[in-house]
């Protein structure tokens, strides 16, 4: 929603990603700079960044720590093959990830993004199963409305129908658990809920393993919170009777903690703060506080020393692996990192902080269309009521009002989700709550002018791009998660 002169780029050749591009070409949302916990847009506004990025700069924009060793990484060394020859940054990475991570989930390989940490941890385990003799534990299980990036396997364990249309079918040999969401029981619950997680979690046993034989399930993968969802919090114990169900039928428990992991609970990871530990750990984004792209798949040892121990004499014991696995800029990123999280303490910062944004998230109760309001260590989901016939229209309504106000939220179907920077202020959390109470305000008081996405564009310029666009345009609202 740039104003007046603001000479924006020529749009036609980028292929914005879960994005939909008539509609944001005709009304771009561009940020040249960003510092702390504000982006500056085009026009020089400042825009408070309720999202951390997508979720992936817990430390705040424009560390000059991490620039630095970026800057002197590119310099020094910058590529080494990843294949057969590496550099010692990369086995210190993994030494200080290994340390990060639970106990005992100590060896660590390196991906490029939160769907490369998926299908490599999907790939471990059917090739840990071969490589222990049981070829038929072949079978991967998801969980409905579950987020696992965007390429196949992620997509086909995943659980969000609109992510998986449009490419038939993914894999075969894939199920899934129910999600946890209880709008009905648990409406406006502060944080975890109390009851139903070991009712649930039993569906897992009493209804998919009697489909499955337990024998062919390879692993289970869930998000401990799941974020692109939107914000759903499981219930108290859920999370361990699945861990107990997995042991008791030696089938792998991955947690995929691509949004959970550094410091967002308030915790490392979600398996800290729920104490439930996994076989397999999937991360990204916040390794590197979203500069450079990193991710990392941490695993137990004794998965590990099975590939070791089982494969054949100077055998490549896994056959997998990223020509930009590793790389010295996003090993140098992800050390920096690590030394601002041990220094700055970023994760008591945020269980510190997930008080307040309880308190502002859940003073929205009451206000016209929020159905529900969710949260846990430093996220908030505010649930809308659906409109008949506008999946998602009062959540981006409400978006671009916010932004237009100078708060950066997020949309995902009918909720807003917000998810700070660790290093957001007291007072910059009551300012992303207010500003969202406002939006919804205004946009319920104009009626159908409020969800008219069309209101924000503010001159002639503007629209005659749009009218241009316009032409294409044939469902305004977004319709996919992210
Ligand atoms: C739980 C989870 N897994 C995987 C991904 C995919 O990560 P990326 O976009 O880096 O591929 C995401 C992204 O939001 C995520 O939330």
């Amino acid at each position: 929603m740039p104003t007046p002169n603001i000479k924006l780029p020529n749009m036609d050749h980028y292929w914005v990603p879960f994005t939909a591009n008539r509609q944001f070409k005709a009304m771009p949302r561009l940020f040249k700079a960003a510092k702390g916990n504000y982006f500056t847009t085009m026009d020089d506004r400042q825009i408070l960044d309720g999202t951390a990025g997508l979720w992936c700069v817990p430390a705040g924009h424009g560390r000059e720590e991490i620039a630095a060793a970026v800057g002197n990484q590119l310099r020094t060394l910058d590529y080494a093959p990843a294949f057969q020859t590496s550099h010692p940054l990369a086995f210190e990475a993994a030494e200080r990830v290994a340390q990060y991570m639970p106990a005992g989930l100590d060896r660590i390989f390196f991906t490029n993004s939160g769907s490369e940490s998926v299908e490599t941890a999907l790939k471990i385990a059917l090739a840990y199963h071969r490589v222990c003799g049981n070829p038929l534990r072949n079978k991967l299980i998801g969980r409905e409305r579950g987020y696992h990036g965007v390429n196949f396997g992620g997509i086909a364990v995943g659980g969000i129908a609109g992510n998986r249309k449009a490419f038939g079918n993914a894999l075969a040999g894939v199920d899934h658990i129910r999600h946890p969401l209880d709008i009905v029981n648990n409406a406006f619950t502060k944080g975890v809920p109390e009851d139903g997680g070991i009712a649930l979690a039993n569906e897992f046993e009493q209804r998919i393993m009697t489909l499955h034989d337990p024998a062919t399930i390879a692993s289970l993968i869930v998000e401990p919170m799941q974020g692109s969802a939107g914000v759903i919090v499981p219930p108290k114990n859920y999370l361990k009777r699945l861990r107990e169900i997995c042991t008791k039928h030696g089938i792998l428990l991955i947690f995929d903690e691509v949004i959970t992991g550094f410091g967002r609970l308030g915790t490392r990871f979600g398996a800290d703060y729920f104490d439930v530990i996994p076989d397999i750990i999937t991360c990204a984004k916040g390794l590197t506080n979203g500069v450079v792209p990193m991710g990392a798949v941490a695993v137990k040892r004794e998965i590990y020393d099975a590939f070791m121990e089982n494969s054949a004499a100077n055998a490549i014991e896994l056959p997998h692996g990223y020509t930009y696995s590793a790389i010295p800029i996003a090993c140098a990123a992800a050390i920096a990192t690590l030394d601002i999280f041990a220094n700055e303490k970023l994760e008591d910062r945020g269980a510190s902080l997930s008080g307040r944004l309880e308190s502002a998230a859940h003073s929205l109760k009451g206000l016209p269309m929020v159905k529900d309001i969710r949260n846990i260590g430093l996220v908030a989901g505010i649930e809308f009521e659906a409109i008949a016939g506008k999946p998602g229209a009062m959540s981006f309504a409400t978006y671009l009002k916010c932004y237009e106000m100078g708060v950066h939220v997020r949309y995902t179907g009918d909720i807003i989700a917000v998810s700070p920077p660790l290093t957001i202020e007291p007072h910059e959390i009551d300012r992303i709550f207010s500003t969202i109470a406002d939006a919804i305000k205004f946009v319920v008081a104009a009626g159908d002018a409020g969800l008219d996405h069309t209101r924000y564009l503010k001159n002639e310029q503007d629209w005659a791009m749009h009218q241009s666009h316009q032409a294409h345009i044939n469902h305004p609202i977004l319709e996919h998660l992210e």
